[in-house]
């Protein structure tokens, strides 16, 4: 027994330590997460089920639809791009060589898309005789003109050559403009310093890149912070059908039998085309192998309790009528979104259609300077 206090204390030591790993370490990881808000919404995701939805949660673990739908989209990488939305109050108006046309042209930008892009080429602009007189102008394409040399300094330097078949001019000329897509976060936010700094309006966006965001099942992949309010968390782990995890902002053609909206009232229609769903997937699409759960709407009106509107599930035949745990389920697959942005997953933000205006390309035609 001599050796009692150590063994017992070697004994506390390790259950210490899977203490340690499988209870706090979790609990430091996940267990102060909180719903997160949604920018420009006094919303937060995800939203604390509203009462039909948290009905249809029930209605959805009864029916066991998670034995072959999963509700977990997952991502293989997030990769970065810069894109360029206005070209800044710092532009001229040039002509296009030997097109006698003026446009505005941000030329320090110019530079900066030929330092960004060294696979464009870079086609000429001139002072038109008009602003032979401007001061301004005239020490700003002087300027431009230095800078020009250094940079086919350095492009022989570093043995680029341009081509002429497409230029940084065309690139300003349509915005907003992807000027990198799709590579390292350092290169990214390199491309869009340098644009910035040229007075351009300029932004890194990400890309989120998976065969699940391929297929439209949702923008970004699921974290922890999505199952919060869900207990059990109902994951699945069989895809027999598509995953589930966004199918409330499902654009209509990704799903398994793409289809259309009709009207421009796209909420409703996406809950009419999920109860018809429901009713008889093979209408939707004919060789489905989802189960029909017909068992939730009733086929003649009901005449104790209240009907609620009927639904046209086809032309030929009568409509029917569904039961509030239909409206439920349906309620609950609407609340299935991830198209929030979150600290531990961003979403791609969507290119607005800038406000400046753009620097139409100067003439194409005209040689690159090599
Ligand atoms: C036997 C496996 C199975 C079960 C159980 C199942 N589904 Fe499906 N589900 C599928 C398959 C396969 C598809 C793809 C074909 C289609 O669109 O009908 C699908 C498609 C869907 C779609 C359309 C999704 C899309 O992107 O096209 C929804 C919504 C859906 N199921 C909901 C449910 C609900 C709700 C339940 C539970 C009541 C359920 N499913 C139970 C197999 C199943």
């Amino acid at each position: 027994m001599r050796y009692g206090p150590i063994i017992g204390a070697g004994a506390l030591f390790s259950l210490a330590c899977s203490w340690a790993a499988l209870v706090m370490a979790p609990q430091l990881q996940l267990g102060d997460l909180s719903p997160a808000p949604i920018p420009n919404t006094p919303d937060f995701h995800p939203a604390a089920r509203p009462g039909l939805a948290a009905q249809g949660a029930e209605v959805y673990r009864s029916l066991g639809c998670y034995q072959c739908h999963t509700r977990a989209v997952r991502q293989d990488q997030l990769l970065f791009g810069a894109r360029l939305n206005g070209i800044g109050p710092k532009a001229i108006n040039l002509e296009a060589a030997g097109s006698g046309k003026t446009n505005l042209v941000n030329l320090k930008l110019l530079i900066a898309l030929a330092k960004a892009r060294p696979d464009l080429g870079l086609a000429k602009v001139e002072l038109p005789p008009t602003l032979a007189a401007d001061t301004n102008a005239v020490a700003a394409f002087a300027q431009f003109t230095t800078h020009l040399t250094l940079l086919k300094h350095a492009d022989h330097k570093a043995g680029i050559v341009r081509t002429n078949s497409a230029t940084v001019n065309e690139l300003a000329g349509k915005l907003p403009a992807e000027i990198l897509a799709k590579v390292g976060p350092e290169e990214a936010e390199r491309v869009v310093k340098l644009l910035s700094d040229s007075g351009a309006k300029a932004e890194l966006v990400i890309y989120n890149l998976g065969p699940d965001i391929a297929r439209g099942w949702g923008a970004r992949r699921s974290v922890a912070r999505d199952y919060l309010n869900d207990a059990p968390v109902l994951l699945g782990s069989v895809r027999v059908g598509p995953d589930l995890a966004s199918i409330g902002t499902r654009a209509p053609e990704k799903f398994a039998a793409p289809w259309k909206f009709a009207t421009s009232n796209t909420a409703t229609e996406l809950e009419h085309h999920l109860l018809v769903h429901l009713y008889n997937p093979r209408l939707l699409a004919p060789a489905s192998t989802c189960p029909s759960a017909s068992y939730l709407f009733d086929k003649v009106k009901p005449e104790v309790r209240y009907a609620g509107e009927p639904l046209v599930v086809a032309k030929e035949s009568p409509p029917v009528f569904p039961k509030h745990n239909a409206h439920a389920l349906v309620a609950y697959l609407l609340t299935q979104r991830n198209d929030v942005s979150l600290p531990e997953a961003p979403v791609p933000s969507v290119a607005k259609s800038a406000t400046a205006k753009p620097a139409a390309p100067a003439d194409t035609n005209a040689p690159s300077k090599p």
